[in-house]
This record gives C-alpha cells, sequence and structure tokens, in this order.
C-alpha cells in the first residue's frame, strides 16, 4: 500500500425525506449526519453499525448513488460531490458497488455474458473481441469456471453464492479504484460467507482496489480490514487501526458490540451481551447531544445530552467521539 489518498469525505449528510399523509408534514431520516473518512488507495476500511444506522445510505451516497445534503466528497482530489451527467458516468466507471442482495442486482432477463458486457459498453472500453477478453479474464477471477459453463447461464440458474461472484465480476470489470461492498455475504448461505469474503479480499488486494467493506457483523472483518470505523445512528463513534479498535475499544457503544462493558444492570452482571439496553433511537428525532446517551451507562448529565463530543485521539489514527474520553477518562 502507498499512502496515496484515494477518497476523503467530510462532513457528510444525506437526509432521506418522508411525507407523512397526503397534506401532512414533511421529515428527515438523518440516516447519514457530518461523516468523515479517509481512504487511502488499495486499503481496506470497514464500517460496521446495527442494522438502521445509516451504513448504506453513507455508502450509497459516496458512490454518489444518493445526492448528498451538505458535505463533500473527494476522489483523487475531484471533488464528486454534486457531479451530474458525463462527470457522474465517469465517476460510476472508477467506483463498484457490490450489494447485500445478488439476485436483486442482476437484470434476470440479461445472460452472464451480457451483465458483463453492458458496463464495458456503457463506458466504451475495448472493441468487441476485447470484451469477450476482460468477460473470460473477470469470471476467471470470481472462479466461476470453467468460464464457458456460466458464460451463457441466467441469473437464476445460479446459486447464491454464484450470483453474488457475477456482482463482484461485474463490480470489477471496469477496473475501478473503489469498491463498497455493502453486506456481500448476509444473504448468502453461511458455507459460502467465508469463501466469497476470501475472494473478494484477494480481488481487492491483487488490483490495489480501495474498499469500504460494510457490515453488522464485527466479527467478519478480520477478514478485511485495516481500519474499522464503528457507526451508530448516522454518525461514526470510533475509527482506528482494526487492531486497536477490536483489542482497545474506547466508545461504551464499540466495547457492547466487542462485548468488553460489564452490564450496567445489577440482575446481568455476569451474563456478557452484545448489545446494549434500550432501543436504538429514531433517526428523525436523534437525541440531542451524543446519540448514544440515552443508552450509554457513563453519560454525564447536561453534557453528553446536550453537546455533541468531538475527536479525541487515543494513538496517531485512534479516535474516539465521546465526552468520557474528552474530558479527560
Ligand atoms: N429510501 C429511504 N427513504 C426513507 N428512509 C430511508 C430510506 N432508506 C433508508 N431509510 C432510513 O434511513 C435509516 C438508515 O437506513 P440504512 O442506511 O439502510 O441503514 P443500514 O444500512 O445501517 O441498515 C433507517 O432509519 C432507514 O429506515
Ligand atoms: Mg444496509
Amino acid at each position: 500500500m502507498n499512502n496515496e489518498k484515494l477518497l476523503e469525505v467530510n462532513n457528510l449528510k444525506m437526509y432521506h425525506v418522508i411525507r407523512k399523509g397526503l397534506f401532512g408534514g414533511k421529515f428527515y431520516v438523518k440516516a447519514v449526519d457530518n461523516i468523515d473518512l479517509t481512504l487511502d488507495k488499495g486499503e481496506a476500511l470497514a464500517i460496521i453499525g446495527e442494522s438502521g444506522s445509516g451504513k448504506t445510505t453513507l455508502g450509497k451516497t459516496i458512490l454518489r448513488l444518493y445526492e448528498p445534503l451538505d458535505g463533500k466528497i473527494i476522489f483523487e482530489g475531484w471533488d464528486v460531490t454534486h457531479i451530474k451527467g458525463k462527470e457522474l458516468k465517469k465517476y460510476r466507471r472508477w467506483t463498484g458497488f457490490v450489494q447485500q442482495d445478488p439476485y436483486g442486482a442482476l437484470p434476470p432477463f440479461m445472460s452472464i455474458k451480457q451483465i458483463l458486457e453492458e458496463p464495458l459498453k456503457i463506458h466504451k472500453i475495448g472493441n468487441k473481441e476485447e470484451r469477450i477478453e476482460r468477460i473470460h479474464r473477470v469470471l476467471e477471477e470470481v472462479r466461476l469456471t470453467p468460464v464457458e459453463d456460466f458464460i451463457n447461464k441466467y441469473p437464476h440458474m445460479l446459486s447464491g453464492g454464484q450470483q453474488q461472484r457475477v456482482v463482484i465480476a461485474r463490480s470489477i470489470i471496469t477496473d475501478p479504484k473503489l469498491i463498497i461492498a455493502d453486506e456481500p455475504v448476509s444473504m448468502l448461505d453461511a458455507s459460502v460467507r467465508i469463501e466469497v469474503l476470501r475472494l473478494l479480499r484477494d480481488i481487492q488486494k491483487k488490483h490495489n482496489i480501495g474498499i469500504i467493506y460494510i457490515s453488522h457483523d464485527l466479527s467478519t472483518t478480520k477478514y478485511f480490514s485495516n481500519r474499522i470505523h464503528i457507526m451508530y445512528a448516522g454518525k461514526i463513534v470510533e475509527g482506528g487501526p482494526s487492531k486497536e479498535v477490536i483489542h482497545n475499544p474506547q466508545h461504551p457503544y464499540t466495547k457492547y458490540l466487542i462485548n468488553a462493558l460489564p452490564d450496567p444492570d445489577p440482575n446481568n452482571r455476569f451474563v456478557k451481551r452484545n448489545v446494549p439496553p434500550g432501543e436504538p433511537p429514531s433517526l428523525v428525532n436523534p437525541p440531542s447531544g451524543c446519540r448514544f446517551n440515552p443508552r450509554c451507562p457513563l453519560s454525564i448529565k447536561g453534557l453528553c445530552d446536550v453537546k455533541e463530543p468531538g475527536y479525541t485521539y487515543i494513538s496517531e489514527r485512534h479516535f474516539v467521539k465521546c465526552w468520557y474520553y474528552e474530558k479527560g477518562g
């Protein structure tokens, strides 16, 4: 890895708008709220958070499948935050998306060959021969071999794991520099999950692709990441090198995820749990201050429920956003 910066996200915001009833008001789901992150060329960053914390919204906003409300997305020094038309098309070429549901991501009436050829046509890559060559090459890379057995099949003829391999093949066929893999194995049979994760990791390393790996499952990051960010209710609450975050978690929420925090309920003291008490907040009306404060055993009244914490650095690259540390622990 050469520490050249691939992606820089500053203060990114994306709110979903929902309308209630015919004459009802407009509500905002504050799914991505002031998020900062960076990714080096060829680096793997994992974003971990429970369901509904805004991970997919973040991924899709970075890929410009959603329009950001505020903030900046800089890709190789190029401001892509509000690009449109031809510019956006160019950005699509350099980015790839692997979604949770492979079957939903593949057009059912196209053969594997047509599916893989489409992005090459859209981006005018190669002539007919070169395209076929590329299709063969990516199918070999995702180990759908012998290629002849797969190339003329349709998505429904493949297993979930094979379908996800096609999605991965499609995501790399334009030689992207950034891939966002959003829960890429959570809908696959448990028996093939690790294999598909390893495959994605191998391909990413071989081609020096920067990847953002999104998951609700912290345990799968060991196959993946150089760094981890922990997401809670539309915010990143902690981030750093994977080993540091896993072995020395700081934020109370991360500690729950890693099973390192005792339960505040005395009846549960000896029962280790990896979910904090209570429910995740509504993102329409999130708690003021730190969004974790209503569930946090360390919450300081009059501070955590009032003002949002800033960054506290535990080591050079390991940060936490928590008043407990900002106040000196
Ligand atoms: N298209 C949408 N319209 C309205 N609300 C949405 C939409 N997509 C997601 N949300 C809401 O935004 C929040 C974050 O969702 P999402 O980004 O899918 O989180 P995650 O991927 O972490 O499960 C949730 O409250 C979800 O209900
Ligand atoms: Mg999601």
